[in-house]
């Protein structure tokens, strides 16, 4: 018998009044593991990560951590489970130096309630390290880093405060190529680690180099749910990007001839939607 997996939906759903923002969604994600989660605007992300991480509570379907039912009233009871989250907006006070973010709201004392900030500089500097991140000055304000380090420094915080899963809400979304590339490779980095890992993004081609599972929602549910080896990249992109409504949309472009702004914009669609086709 397989020991129950980390984190476990079964059936989950969310109302938000009379809106449905989740309804039937099951995964599973275990240590050592990417789920990747994709999906279009008001697909329903979100809202997922938010019962997740604790945020808000699902009022339809089952939450397991480790084979116990939970169901959590507040983040704090999420991350005492090790459930650690990563926003997009991290909550970072950018003129305070690197190692003070790195420890915000759990500082390291000493006698007399004093900071231990040789401490703090060392364990920042050896964490950082440790996930392959070199800064040259930890003393340095973390707004002077860029986006991508930023998040790194978010993820190796989690980490080092002992988190077992790591939420990230599309955390390249705003991010250049080299900078999403190396948020992917921490990413890598915590799977490595053992952790399990929950990545939201927009992006499949982000997710397909280092997700293990996808589940890809839209309105509300799940239309697929695919280990890497059953799903390629074009494919994942088609269910992603929705080739059929591209066509449709193309069309319909295409019946405003007069305007040669339409047309073009109908032939560049119509190739996206056949190169989004699944070869089948
Ligand atoms: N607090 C709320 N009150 C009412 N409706 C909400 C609330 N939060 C989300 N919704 C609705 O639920 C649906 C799913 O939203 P959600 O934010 O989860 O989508 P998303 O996939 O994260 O979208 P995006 O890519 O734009 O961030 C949307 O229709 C949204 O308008
Ligand atoms: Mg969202």
């Amino acid at each position: 018998m397989s020991e129950a997996p980390l984190i476990r939906l079964s059936g989950v759903g969310k109302n938000h009044g009379s809106i449905i923002a989740l309804r039937e969604v099951s995964l599973e994600v275990d240590a050592g593991e990417v789920l990747c989660v994709l999906g279009d605007n008001g697909a329903g992300k979100s809202t997922l990560i938010k019962i997740i991480a604790g945020l808000h509570r699902h009022d339809a379907g089952g939450y397991e951590v480790a084979g116990e039912p939970v169901s959590f009233g507040s983040p704090r009871d999420a991350l005492a489970r090790g459930i650690a989250t990563v926003y997009q907006d991290l909550a970072v006070v950018p003129l305070m130096p690197v190692w003070r973010n790195f420890f915000l709201g759990s500082e390291k004392r000493k006698g007399l309630g004093r900071m231990d900030i040789d401490h703090m500089r060392r364990t920042t500097r050896a964490e950082l390290g440790e996930m392959g991140i070199d800064l040259r000055d930890v003393d340095q304000p973390i707004g002077t880093l860029s986006g991508g380090e930023r998040q790194c420094v978010a993820i190796a915080r989690a980490v080092h405060f002992g988190a077992r899963a790591l939420i990230l809400d599309e955390p390249t979304a705003a991010l250049g190529v080299k900078q999403a590339g190396t948020v992917l490779r921490y990413i890598v980095q915590a799977r490595e680690r053992s952790l399990a890992v929950v990545f939201i993004t927009h992006n499949p081609h982000h997710a397909y180099p280092v997700g293990d599972r996808f589940l890809i929602l839209k309105r509300g549910r799940s239309i697929g749910y695919h280990p890497k080896g059953e799903i390629t990249r074009d494919e994942l992109t088609a269910l992603m990007a929705g080739g059929a409504e591209l066509e449709q949309l193309a069309h319909e472009l295409q019946s405003t001839q007069d305007s040669d702004a339409g047309a073009a914009a109908a032939t560049a669609l119509t190739k996206e939607a056949e190169r989004l086709r699944p070869a089948d």
